[in-house]
């Protein structure tokens, strides 16, 4: 189906987008690369090898990339995803540990031996990606896509007004990554809000009693604290990982989802980190954009949370709990 690379920050969405695909036999997770965002990148590749165990699969390699963002002045969302970015919920320990090469040099090594192979999936802050490009600049030809999650493009934005967190996070690496050239799909705040997992689905995953879902459940209850405080006010929250993870491999096909130009607004301004897509063209006829290579997904069905609900509880070996 698709062979990735997931950069990520792991996270609660981070961590069920790997546990999305990983219930996949057709995906093939080459390896994963962490950056910082959500929580420092190297508690973010522990948090992601003790999922990677949880799920069975420690093969996976995982590698330690950028600790901060190009201008030096990475923070954290402890408040979102809880103080170990997993919502508290002590997985035991991983007993593999990260590979010694640096998150940007894997994916080129792994693109050259793989020319044309390999989809890139980006669910944290873009710096890694915009290092592997400042590494090698034909990295847009050797790889197959790109799927992003982030941005906002007429929703308004999370981190600040304009702008989503993952790119808010470094909007340098994300204007280098959009404008590289290479086939992008991104997905942004416009589609990620409208696809919420509920209480419904909590419970689903509770009562399957897995190891897998008792945990996912579990991390439900730190991001289900944040969205009803900050967002929507109940007990829900919206699945932006999962949602870029099911993009990218083919389950969920976009309802709107013009290809056009997308830059990054890097002014100091109230605008920095904004996501500026010419959008115009779905009103009135544009006329083609000259570089228009990003996807840009702004309506999904909305009812992903059903299919991400589904995938976690479908598991052969179920636990008591
Ligand atoms: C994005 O920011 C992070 O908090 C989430 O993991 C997601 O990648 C949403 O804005
Ligand atoms: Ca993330």
């Amino acid at each position: 189906k698709e062979t990735l690379i997931v950069d990520c920050d792991t996270g609660i969405d981070d961590a069920l987008a790997l546990l999305y695909l990983l219930r996949d036999p057709d995906v093939d997770i080459r390896a994963v690369t962490t950056v910082f965002g959500n929580i420092d990148a190297v508690t973010a590749a522990d948090n992601t090898l003790r999922v990677l165990e949880l799920a069975g699969r420690p093969d996976i390699p995982v590698a330690i990339g950028a600790r901060d963002n190009w201008l030096g002045n990475a923070h954290f969302a402890p408040y979102v995803h809880g103080a170990d970015g997993l919502g508290n919920t002590d997985l035991p320990a991983p007993t593999a540990r990260p590979v010694a090469e640096p998150a940007a040099e894997l994916i080129v090594r792994l693109a050259r031996e793989n020319p044309s192979t390999l989809h890139l999936l980006a669910v944290g802050p873009l710096t890694n990606l915009a290092t592997a490009v400042l590494l090698e600049p034909e990295l847009p030809g050797l790889v197959k896509h790109v799927t992003i999650m982030g941005g906002a493009i007429r929703h308004p934005g999370n981190a600040t007004p304009a702008a989503e967190a993952n790119i808010s996070n470094d909007p340098e690496a994300a204007r280098t990554v959009l404008t590289a050239g290479w086939p992008i799909t991104l997905v942004p705040l416009d589609a990620t809000m409208g696809e919420r997992i509920t209480e419904g689905h909590q419970r689903r995953l509770r009562e399957t009693g897995t190891p897998v879902t008792a945990f996912a459940a579990q991390m439900l209850d730190q991001y289900f604290d944040f969205y009803e405080g900050n967002v929507f006010g109940d007990r829900s929250a919206a699945c932006h990982d999962p949602l870029a993870a099911a993009i990218a491999v083919g389950d969920v096909s976009p309802v709107l989802a013009p290809v056009v130009a997308v830059d990054v607004e890097t002014s100091q301004g109230p605008g920095r980190g904004a996501t500026v897509a010419d959008v115009r063209g779905q009103y009135r006829n544009f006329p083609a954009q000259d570089d228009a290579h990003v996807r840009v997904v702004l309506e999904t069905g909305g009812d992903f949370a059903e299919l991400l609900a589904d995938r976690l509880c479908d598991d052969p070996t179920p636990t008591r709990r």
